[in-house]
């Protein structure tokens, strides 16, 4: 069964009639602002913008942050960018009210997938882990509470709302249970690494696991486990693969530094995750996940292209919007970061580490929500 498109499962907050016809209209607005409005600040700077700023600078800007000044006086993109920042909040508050409803009721389920006796997976929290500070200091996208504030008691307001929200935000386009970048990940190591037959897997940033869960479907055999620093979204990650049928280990963790032994996985993995750390956190995960390897064992994390990928200066620009408007304060670095670097700092091989797009989500509807394109970075231990 499909509400709009989205996989309903048993932890989905299905909407009264009067609530989906405020989803749609959400969704239009966001889908009109990405389709037609966003792309004309493209025609924008071509024709007006960036021939005078090649002009007074004597030569075309070399980066974004010569770009942005100049844009910043367009009253197009102040016209585009105000309406990006109403939708945005826009949308929380479109399933926040409709989650906050129900509520005692998602939480109810929750807990009753969590006691079962039939339960495939398992679910670890600690509720004594630090919060990292780039988490509480600011409401990441503007996300109410962001990934990690309980409401209430076994809480899963914000695994819900993510839920409902991403599908939303990527405009459909990663599927139904919005599980494409995880299958991206899959068909790369697939075809990278043909011979590998990964017997414990991690995933770590899972949010509510859909990206994790390609993974059971994909190594059958395998052991796999996620993690996350936020408890709401734990919960709700558990009891949504409960309700699809699929084992998956979840755990209240920092990827920074996590508990397991050394060498202890075949792959570990993360879907846009890195863009909402920080600059200190990005080589301890990249160290982190070095030590937890098995020697031969892959790591692969895909998340918004380095400023190589993003087609010249102004793509740059343009996809650094969220950092100063959107409460995603570590995309411009993660644009900027030397990655493959950081895998060779961590002791990877240094053959194999890879830093390339991801064609598969090479798809307009992905372009202006993520960048021009997916990109992921990997390497063997
Ligand atoms: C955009 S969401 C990732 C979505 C998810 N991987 C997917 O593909 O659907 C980023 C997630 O990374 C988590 N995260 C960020 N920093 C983390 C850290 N240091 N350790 C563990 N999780 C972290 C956040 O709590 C959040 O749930």
């Amino acid at each position: 069964m499909t509400v709009l498109h989205q996989h309903v499962h048993d932890m989905i907050a299905v909407p009264s009639r009067d609530e989906e016809a405020r989803q749609e209209f959400t969704y239009s607005l966001r889908h009109y602002l990405y389709r037609s409005l966003l792309p004309g600040n493209k025609t924008v700077y071509d024709a007006d913008v960036g021939p005078k700023l090649t002009k007074r600078l004597g030569h075309p800007p070399k980066n974004r942050h010569e770009i942005r000044p100049a844009m910043e006086r367009s009253p197009y993109w102040q016209m585009t960018s105000s309406i990006r920042q109403v939708t945005q909040e826009v949308m929380w508050d479109t399933f926040g009210e409709k989650i906050e409803k129900r509520l005692p009721d998602l939480i109810d389920k929750a807990r009753k997938y969590r006691q079962s006796n039939r339960k495939k997976g398992s679910l670890t929290l600690n509720p004594n882990l630090p919060i990292p500070r780039y988490h509480t200091a600011v409401d990441i996208h503007t996300q109410p509470g962001a990934y990690h504030t309980d409401l209430a008691p076994d809480d899963v307001f914000a695994g819900a709302l993510y839920d409902d929200v991403i599908w939303m935000f990527f405009l459909h386009s990663a599927g139904g249970l919005n599980d494409a970048p995880g299958r991206a990940n899959i068909q790369w190591l697939k075809t990278s690494y043909p011979n590998l037959k990964p017997k414990r897997i991690l995933d770590m940033g899972c949010t509510v696991g859909h990206s994790t869960l390609p993974w059971v479907d994909a190594f059958p055999d395998a052991e796999v486990h996620a993690i996350d620093v936020g408890a709401p979204v734990l919960r709700y990650a558990h009891a949504r693969a409960e309700a699809l049928g699929k084992a998956v280990h979840y755990s209240q963790q920092n990827a920074e530094e996590t508990n397991y032994p050394d060498n202890h996985f075949d792959v570990v993995v993360s879907h846009i995750m890195f863009h909402e750390t920080s600059n200190k956190a990005m080589p301890k995960i990249i160290k982190e996940c070095h030590r937890i390897l098995k020697p031969g064992g892959v790591m692969i994390h895909q998340d918004i292209p380095s400023k190589h990928f993003m087609g010249g200066p102004y793509g740059a620009f343009h996809s650094d919007w969220s950092t100063h408007y959107n409460a995603e304060p570590f995309i411009g670095r993660l644009m900027d970061v030397d990655r493959p670097q950081m895998c060779l700092d961590a002791g990877f091989r240094p053959a194999s580490i890879k830093e390339l797009d991801i064609p598969g989500l090479r798809e307009p509807s992905t372009m202006d929500v993520m960048g021009p394109a997916q990109n992921i970075f990997a390497a063997q231990k």
